[in-house]
């Protein structure tokens, strides 16, 4: 079965990103694709050392959860992220996540192409349409394809559990979700 892998940029194991995220997955399986949700929280991804090593292993050296992520998405057809929004710009260990896999995949056949998924931000008020630019670099130097909404994809909550209220938000970014699986299964038919 095709799968999707959403991975939550937040350090809040139940916050606003993996609410939104687990909307996103239901959707996803109504459409009988598989979906994981993978989340950041407690895992301290640390920012890539140029090393360059990876060139050469074909996996990242450092010793955190990097490389058993890496497999997920390579294994997957679709990769999602959702980051909360801090000083308008994505979470740190998130974009360390995303420049890490980066490498990785480029040393291992460019593995990210074609994949297909896109990038949400949840804010509690500003600094989202930077946030989603700034992870959208990621998708397109990879060769991954990116459907739209029907707004960009931005919900809008600071407690736990606000972002779940904003119905235009949520309406925006299931529908997306659905767009990444159809995509998907259009690809695949034609495979
Ligand atoms: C360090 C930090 C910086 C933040 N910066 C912003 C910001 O620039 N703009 C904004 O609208 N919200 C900002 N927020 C609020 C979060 O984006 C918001 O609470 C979000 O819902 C958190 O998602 P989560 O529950 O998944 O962690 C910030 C929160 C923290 C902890």
């Amino acid at each position: 079965m095709e799968k999707v892998i959403l991975v939550s940029g937040s350090p809040r194991a139940e916050g606003n990103t993996m609410q939104i995220l687990s909307r996103c997955a239901e959707r996803i399986r109504a459409l009988g694709l598989e979906a994981e949700i993978i989340s950041l929280a407690g895992k301290n991804i640390a920012a890539c050392t140029a090393c360059r090593k990876c060139a050469e292993l074909k996996k990242c050296v450092l010793p955190d959860s990097l490389n058993e992520i890496a497999e997920k998405v390579r294994a997957a057809k679709g990769f999602i992220i959702g980051s909360p929004v801090y000083y308008g710009t994505a979470r740190g260990d998130l974009m360390n996540l995303l420049q890490r896999l980066g490498l990785v995949a480029a040393a291992n056949g460019r593995f990210l192409s074609w994949k297909v998924g896109g990038p949400i931000a949840i804010n509690r008020r500003g600094g989202s349409t930077a946030t989603i630019q700034e992870m959208l670099m990621f998708y397109f130097i990879n060769e991954m394809i990116v459907p739209g909404s029907t707004y960009w994809n931005i919900v809008f909550g600071r407690e736990p559990g606000e972002a779940l209220e904003d119905a235009e938000g949520v309406r925006t970014v299931e529908r997306f979700a659905e767009n990444v699986a159809k995509l998907i299964l259009k690809l695949s038919a034609k495979e």
